[in-house]
Order: C-alpha cells, then structure tokens, then sequence
C-alpha cells in the first residue's frame, strides 16, 4: 500500500480552486456515458460528499432544437458540486446550452473534447477538436462570455500517437479563459487500450497555472497517489474504476484526506448496492432503467463464488422484481456460508476490471 508522504498530503490539503469554486475534495467522479445519471452520482456522493461530480455529455446541438431539457441533464439541486458535461463544435450552441446548464444548477460547465466514438468526432465534437485548437479555443471564449460559472476542458493528449499535441492545445485552452483542464492520458487512437501515458501530464501540469486534473486508469487508491505524484496535478479523476464499484472515489478521497485506508466493502455490501441501484434506476426511468441496470449489474457481480452465473442471469433480466430476487437469493446463500463471501474477498478483483 503506497504512504502517503507528508509533502503529498500537504500539497493536497487546501481545496481546489476553479475559478471563483472551492472543491473540498481532489478527486473526481468523471464523465461517463449511460452511467453517471442523477441514481449513480447519488451512490457516489454518499462515500465522497465534497467530490465534484460530472453528467454524461450533452449534445449542444440537440439541445438547441428541443424544448424539454433531456434527462441526463437533470441535476438535484442538493447535489453540489456538479457540473453539466457538453460536447459539439457550434460555439453558438454551446454558449446557448452552456445557460441552459447554468439555468438547471450547474457549478461549472464542462467541455467535451476527447471523445473518441465516431458518431461524434465525424460531427466535429469529442476529441477530432484536438485538430481543431482554433475551433475548441471559440468554444471555450464563447462559452465563457456565456456563463458567471467556471468553465473547464476535458480532453486527451492528442489525435495520434504522431500528433500529441497536448501542450500547445492546453495552453490555448488556458488563454481562452478554461478554468480547469481534465487530461485523459490516452490518445484518440488508443480509444481506452494500453497504459494511460501520466507522463504528458506532467508537462502540462508543469506549463499551466489552472488547476490540470489528471485522467486514465485511476482502479485503486495506489493508482490515485502514484498519479498524483508523478504527476504533480491538481487532483484525479475516477472513470472506469467506479463502474460496479461507487465507492472508489470516496476511498481515494479518505485516503488523501486522512492517511488512512477505508475499509473495503464487503461482498454483501457491494451486492446490497446492486440492489439498491436497481431499485433506484427503475424508480427513475422504469422499464427503460431496467434495461440500463443490466449492465451495472454485471459490474457489480465479481469477486465471489457462483458471480459468473449470476452475471448470465443480470444481464437478461426483463424487470426490477427479477433482478432483486436474484441478487437477494445471492446475498442469503453467502450469508448462510460466511467464509465463502469472506474468503471470496481475497480474491476479489480489483475495482472496474
Ligand atoms: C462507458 C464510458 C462512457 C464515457 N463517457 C464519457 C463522457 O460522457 N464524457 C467524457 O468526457 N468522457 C467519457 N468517457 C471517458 C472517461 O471519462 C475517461 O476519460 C476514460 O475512461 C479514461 O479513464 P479510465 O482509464 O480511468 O477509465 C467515457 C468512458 C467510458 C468507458
């Protein structure tokens, strides 16, 4: 288990600053796409009250053209602080959604510059404006002209492995006004393959005044100190790490808070979140959460005798009531045989994998 060195806890004591925001926490649920809905974020923020929090990415575009805010961009108003994650290439339409997040309770509006899918870098958005700096750099001017509220970038380190451009491009992100940068360590070629490559961060943390949050293969508590210190950045944010798995950012957070090492839930805890997730989606969405459920549950499902099949069945469950009945027959069979979920625990797997 890596310390945490004196120097390193000091460096991360006082809050983040993003513009005129103060963020009690250094760590960060990320963006994620058919996951980090207003039922997610509620499970996250219980283990980490003080981390910022991010929707999935809304399209600026579709936004403009409908009258109905669309649900992903809900926002609790006691879920603070949030920020309402946008993507598209029109600075027009996204100064426009930019208000509409303001209006709905946003603390900060984010940028989308690094997606990957071609669905939208074909339209211009996601991470094709990493070959579009001056483009991103209307955006992010326009955008601020905009909003009272900080506005920030998240973005990867470049189209290519031939064309990383990442340094040049976070300094022109800086000089339009962002007010924090978010680096995925990864090029839009890698997709999410290989190693996220921390040390391009380092650079720009090296080059920047805002704060720069560091991004890509942040699974574990270990993960989040060595990012942070080879890096020297500003705070870390968590993506697929906490996908099955809402208690890693509140982990990482205690850990940097405190020096020492929350508990690791049980397997039982981990299913009763299952449940409780299933429960919640279908209350929100109905049938349609269901569906989304499915997945979640097959994430939450790991690390414990007979987790194999009860994924085969999680991901065919046609309603809530199904679902809940298999998880509850799972969590009594391992309370009638404790050392099977104790034992089960060593051979846990780590978070997201
Ligand atoms: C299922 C999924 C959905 C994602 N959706 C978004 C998104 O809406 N906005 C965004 O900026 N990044 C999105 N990402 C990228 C992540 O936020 C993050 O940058 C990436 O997964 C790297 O971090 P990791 O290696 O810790 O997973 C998504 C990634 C995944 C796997």
């Amino acid at each position: 288990m890596s310390a945490l060195s004196p120097a390193l806890q000091a460096r991360l004591a006082t809050p983040l600053q993003i513009g005129n925001l103060k963020v009690n926490s250094r760590v960060l649920q990320s963006p994620l796409s058919g996951v980090t809905d207003m039922v997610f974020r509620r499970l996250v923020r219980r283990y980490a009250p003080d981390s910022m929090m991010y929707t999935e990415m809304v399209n600026a575009t579709g936004l403009h053209y409908v009258r109905d805010l669309p649900k992903i961009m809900e926002v609790d108003p006691n879920e603070r602080p949030i920020s309402i994650q946008l993507f598209d290439c029109r600075p027009d339409f996204l100064a426009e959604a930019a208000q509409k997040a303001v209006a709905e309770g946003a603390d900060t509006v984010d940028i989308n510059m690094g997606c990957p899918v071609n669905k939208i870098t074909k339209n211009g958005g996601g991470s094709s404006l990493l070959r579009e700096p001056a483009t991103a750099e209307a955006i992010v001017r326009a955008v601020v002209q905009a909003v009272p509220v900080p506005v920030t970038v998240k973005t990867r380190i470049g189209w290519t492995e031939n064309e990383i451009n990442i340094l040049e491009f976070a300094q022109r992100m800086q000089d339009a006004g962002a007010q924090m940068i978010t680096v995925h360590g990864r090029t839009r070629a890698q997709g999410y393959n290989g190693p996220a490559k921390w040390e391009w961060i380092r650079q720009v943390k090296a080059a920047l005044a805002i704060p720069v949050i560091a991004n890509g293969d942040i699974f574990s508590v270990e993960a989040a100190v060595s990012c942070l210190e080879q890096t020297g950045a500003d705070g870390v944010m968590c993506s697929r790490g906490t996908m099955g798995y809402p208690f890693l950012v509140g982990e990482i957070d205690y850990f940097l808070k405190t020096g020492d090492r929350k508990p690791v839930p049980t397997v039982i805890e981990r299913l009763e979140c299952a449940r409780e997730h299933l429960q919640a989606l279908w209350e929100y969405k109905g049938d349609r959460g269901v569906r989304q459920a499915r997945k979640h549950m097959t994430w939450y499902a790991k690390g414990f005798p007979g987790a194999a099949d009860l994924r085969g069945q999680l991901c065919l469950i046609e309603n809530v009531q199904q679902g809940l009945d298999l998880i509850d027959q799972v969590i009594a069979k391992l309370l009638d045989q404790p050392e099977e979920s104790e034992l089960s625990e060593e051979i846990a797997l780590p978070a997201g994998v």
